[in-house]
């Protein structure tokens, strides 16, 4: 167990080179883009499903790790909505996963106290995917640790454009005025809202971009790329991130 007692404490015991995170200074929400399950895989000569599989034991690592340092919330971008052009015996596969790795760690969450969520566009979403998460979320609803927030079928612009067509119509029902409308307003139409922006975006495989992932929530978040392949990100990768972060100076347009 970690000494939450002191600021600093030494994490990577078995690493080389120790990191030191300062405890009282942990972001409160981080979001992650976890790529390169499919070149993971190639690299190995297995399909690329294997990556997938690889990866979602990943996710369990990380979450433990992140609620063992006091993050508040981890938001995992698992599925995109342009994920859909992929072939479909790869989409069929991804799309059972939640339901595996629920069936497997779901009692191990519980027992964690995190809570589970979901974000993104329920339509075209399998069934039986949406009843495990579904059930998950019921089951973990109580629960006052992480919040282990899913962004499956989730696409920013879709987002977006969901919440100015929800603003608009209470708009037309008279609920408030366009006047009335600033960016409070519009963000409280947004899937996270309830969660707030993260503060630290951790996305693996070399990949510089963000692929429509969460444009109106990372105005002011800091980024944080690793070549990293995502099945190989390890408990002290997060470690890592977190510390690069908590040396950065954040000055969101100031001096
Ligand atoms: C991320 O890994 C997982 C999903 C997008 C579902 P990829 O499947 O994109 O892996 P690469 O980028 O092809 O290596
Ligand atoms: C982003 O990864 C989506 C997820 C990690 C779920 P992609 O692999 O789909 O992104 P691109 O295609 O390289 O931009
Ligand atoms: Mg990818």
């Amino acid at each position: 167990m970690l000494n939450k007692l002191t600021n600093l404490t030494k994490l990577n015991k078995n690493s080389t080179e120790e990191v030191q995170l300062d405890l009282s200074r942990v972001p409160n929400h981080v979001a992650v883009i976890m790529d390169g399950n499919g070149r993971w895989a190639k690299k190995r000569g297995l399909p690329r499903i294997a990556g997938h599989r690889e990866g979602m034991k990943v996710v369990r690592k990380v979450v433990k790790r992140a609620n063992q340092i006091g993050v508040k919330a981890l938001t995992m971008y698992a599925f995109s909505t342009e994920n859909w052009k992929r072939p479909k015996p790869e989409v069929e596969f991804i799309m059972k996963l939640p339901e595996q790795f629920l069936l497997t760690y779901l009692p191990e969450l519980i027992e964690e106290n995190v809570q589970v969520r979901i974000m993104g566009e329920k339509e075209g979403i399998p069934s039986y995917t949406l009843k495990a998460v579904h059930e998950a979320v019921e089951r973990t609803k109580m629960n006052n640790g992480l919040i282990l927030n899913f962004a499956l079928n989730y696409g920013s612009r879709y987002e977006i454009t969901q919440a100015v067509k929800r603003l608009s119509s209470d708009i037309e029902q008279g609920k408030f005025t366009s006047e009335e409308v600033d960016e409070q307003k519009l963000g409280s139409y947004m899937m996270s809202n309830e969660i707030g922006d993260p503060e630290l975006l951790i996305r693996t495989s070399g990949e510089l971009r963000l692929s429509n992932f969460m444009l109106w929530q990372l105005a002011y978040t800091e980024l944080w790329f690793t070549d990293i392949y995502w099945p190989d990100f390890k408990e002290t990768d997060l470690d890592q991130a977190i510390y690069d972060y908590q040396n950065r100076g954040r000055r969101f347009g100031g001096v």
